[in-house]
């Protein structure tokens, strides 16, 4: 018999590569989908199987964190060995925007789930993993981080995810569920939503060396972040269930870099030195050297002496727009608990994320730009 996974946040990063990572390992993997006026499937589809197929080993379920009775009844038909509760408003700086429904997706969504597996007389069978975070951490108090660190938010998302972190572990105290946090660092990948600073970062240098924007304007280029591949990060997921004992894990490459360091990792994975001059919101940075070679080699020859022409140029800037009521600075995690007591080792560093993502949104935008410059029929909703 197959085991059974259900997996909330499935069209999110994470979902879809825990999804892949299950399905390899022979699970039916059950995954909680929102309903949305487009399919948002994108990064799932290459798994998807029409429901008229026998034996499906990926089957979707619509749903939402915060409404307990299609919680309860999804689970109780589906009968999981394994929750991975990855769903969530995920975006820090949109919390502060929407912190209502932050605290009621992100920490009452939890509540929803540990309690739906009690009503349901589940908890001998269900493990359930949640997707808690180092921004828990917030204004450190302890560098580096670890699950002994005290928590300290600093945001709407936190302070939700705060109460997540508590009732999994309350639960599991008072009712001896298998329920695990995860205390994941940034973990980013080609899949990384556009508006996290890495992809916006690796798909503005992309867009700016095939000469369709001129400039990114950023936020606070100074805070530092623990920066992992998520395809490492699910397989620590993974294993944090696999245990015969619950508990929580800092899962983190132990190495942190600052946001303006990694604009001028991913300009270099394309040949282009970048040079920043000034302070706070009149810093900005400048082209300064090609590496030709490398250049063709990563973007193309094509596109070569456009590019050439910009040296000198401004390509990137800052907008107070980007900043966050309340910042957390630094967080570098000491993920020592995991590599004893999981086995588990990062496969990426950072230079190979940053090569991960560069080469897939290069390749990505060379396709936006073909079918902009009207390579493949452009349609028009109004006519
Ligand atoms: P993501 O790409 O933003 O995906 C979030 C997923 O949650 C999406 O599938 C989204 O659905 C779904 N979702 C949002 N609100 C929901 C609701 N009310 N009901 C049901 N589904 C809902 O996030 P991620 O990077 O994969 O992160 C996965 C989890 O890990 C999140 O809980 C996040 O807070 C946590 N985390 C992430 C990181 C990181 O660095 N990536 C680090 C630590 C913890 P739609 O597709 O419909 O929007
Ligand atoms: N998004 C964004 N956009 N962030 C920027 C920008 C910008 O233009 N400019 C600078 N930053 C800074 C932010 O102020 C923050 O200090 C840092 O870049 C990282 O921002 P994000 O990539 O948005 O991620 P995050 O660290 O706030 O949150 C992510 O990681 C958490 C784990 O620590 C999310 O994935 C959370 O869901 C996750 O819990």
């Amino acid at each position: 018999m197959s085991k059974v996974a259900l997996i909330t946040g499935i069209t999110g990063q994470d979902g879809a590569y825990l999804a892949e990572y299950l399905i390899k390992k022979g699970y039916v993997v059950h995954g909680l989908k929102r309903r949305s006026s487009m399919f948002n499937t994108d990064r799932i589809d290459h798994l998807y199987q029409d429901p008229h197929v026998e034996n499906r080993n990926l089957i979707l379920h619509y749903g939402d964190l915060t409404d307990s009775l299609n919680l309860t009844r999804i689970i109780g038909e589906t009968q999981p060995d394994e929750i991975y509760n990855l769903a969530a408003m995920s975006h820090v700086k949109v919390s502060f925007d929407t912190p209502e429904y932050t605290a009621n997706a992100d920490g009452l969504g939890v509540l929803r789930i540990l309690e739906a597996v009690r009503l349901l007389n589940l908890i001998p069978k269900t493990r359930i993993y949640q997707a808690s975070t180092s921004e828990l951490y917030g204004l450190v108090q302890e560098v580096p981080q670890k699950e002994t660190t005290p928590f300290y938010p600093r945001s709407p998302y936190a302070v939700a995810k705060l109460y997540g972190y508590w009732i999994t572990v309350n639960y599991r105290e008072a009712y001896k569920m298998h329920a695990s946090n995860g205390i994941l660092f940034n973990h980013e990948s080609p899949l990384r939503g556009e508006t996290f600073v890495t992809r916006k970062v690796t798909r503005a240098v992309s867009r700016i060396a095939l000469g369709m924007q001129k400039k990114v304007y950023m936020g606070n280029l100074s805070s530092k972040r623990d920066w992992g591949h998520a395809k490492d990060y699910v397989r620590a997921m993974y294993a944090i269930l696999q245990q015969d004992e619950p508990s929580d894990y800092v899962i983190a490459t132990g190495i942190t870099t600052t946001i303006r360091d990694f604009l001028k990792m991913a300009f270099a994975e394309i040949g282009v030195e970048i040079v920043f001059k000034g302070e706070h919101v009149n810093e900005v940075a400048v082209l300064n050297y090609i590496d030709e070679r490398m250049f063709i080699e990563r973007v193309g020859e094509a596109y070569l002496d456009n590019f050439k022409k910009r040296i000198g140029d401004e390509v990137v800037g800052v907008d107070p727009q980007y900043f966050r009521p309340t910042e957390v600075d630094l967080l570098i995690g000491d993920a020592t608990k995991a590599r004893t007591c999981l086995g588990w080792e990062p496969k990426y560093d950072l230079a190979a994320l940053v090569e991960d993502m560069m080469l897939n949104d290069i390749k990505l935008m060379k396709k936006e730009s073909y079918l902009r410059k009207g390579g493949y029929e452009i349609l028009n909703y109004f006519e």
